[in-house]
C-alpha cells in the first residue's frame, strides 16, 4: 500500500553504521530527514552524504537527525565514508541503514522498478516527532537533491505547526505567512495582533 502524507511512518529495526536502531525510539522527539540513496562509492550519492554531514549544524539547529539508507552492507557504508569524508572535506556523524534484503527500501516504496531492481531511487521523508510523514520527495537516480530546499521545507513545516499559518510559493525564513482561509477575519485580529494584509478575502498575510 502506497504510504501518504499524514500517516504514521513504518517502524522497523534495522544495523547501520552506528549499530541497530529502532525507528521510531530513534527519532523520540526529534523531526528526521530520512533519505535513500541508489549505491555507495558513486558520484552523486558522494556529494549528497557529503552536503548532509557539512549541514550537521543546520540540521541540529532544527531538531533533526539525518538517516541515510542504502541497499549496500555496514561494510561498505564505513569504507565509503571515508571517501566521502575525504572527498567533501567533512567530518559523516549520521547514520547510514544497510538494507541489503530491501526490507525498509520495500516499506517505503524506494525501488521503482523502472530506475532498478535492486538500487533505491533518491527518496525524502520529513517525519515529525509524532512520527507522521509529513513530506515525501523522490528524485531520479541521474539528480541530486537541493539542500536548501530540505532546510526550507522542514522550517516551513515547522513554522505552519507552531503558528497556525501556511507560506506562500518560495516563502523562507523571515518572509510574510498566509493566514489559512479556515481562519475568519475576526480570528485573525485575535490571533495576530500585529496585523494582517487582505490581499483579496482568501489572501490575507501577516508577519510572524
Ligand atoms: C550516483 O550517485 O552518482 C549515481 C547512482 C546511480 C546512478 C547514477 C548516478
Amino acid at each position: 500500500m502506497s504510504l501518504r502524507i499524514g500517516e504514521t511512518a513504518p517502524n522497523f529495526e534495522i544495523e547501520t553504521t552506528q549499530g541497530t536502531i529502532h525507528f521510531h525510539e530513534w527519532i523520540g522527539d526529534s523531526w528526521c530527514f530520512f533519505f535513500s540513496h541508489p549505491a555507495d562509492f558513486t558520484p552523486v550519492c558522494t556529494t549528497e552524504m557529503g552536503r548532509t554531514a557539512q549541514l550537521a549544524q543546520e540540521f541540529a539547529a532544527k531538531n533533526t537527525k539525518p538517516l541515510g539508507l542504502s541497499t549496500d552492507s555496514v561494510e561498505e557504508h564505513n569504507k565509503w565514508i571515508l571517501d566521502v569524508n575525504e572527498t567533501q572535506k567533512t567530518t559523516l556523524e549520521f547514520p547510514i541503514i544497510a538494507d541489503v534484503n530491501h526490507k525498509i527500501a520495500q516499506k517505503y516504496e524506494m525501488i521503482h522498478p523502472g530506475e532498478s531492481n535492486t538500487a533505491a531511487v533518491r527518496s525524502v521523508f520529513i517525519i515529525d516527532p509524532n512520527k507522521k510523514i509529513r513530506l515525501m520527495m523522490t528524485y531520479p537516480m541521474s539528480v541530486g537533491r537541493n539542500f536548501d530546499e530540505i532546510l526550507r521545507v522542514i522550517q516551513a513545516l515547522q513554522t505552519t505547526d507552531k503558528y497556525g499559518v501556511a507560506t506562500p510559493a518560495d516563502w523562507k525564513q523571515g518572509d510574510k505567512v498566509i493566514i489559512p482561509p479556515s481562519v475568519t477575519n475576526e480570528e485573525a485580529s485575535k490571533k495576530f495582533p500585529q496585523g494582517f494584509d487582505e490581499i483579496k478575502p482568501y489572501l490575507r498575510y501577516t508577519t510572524i
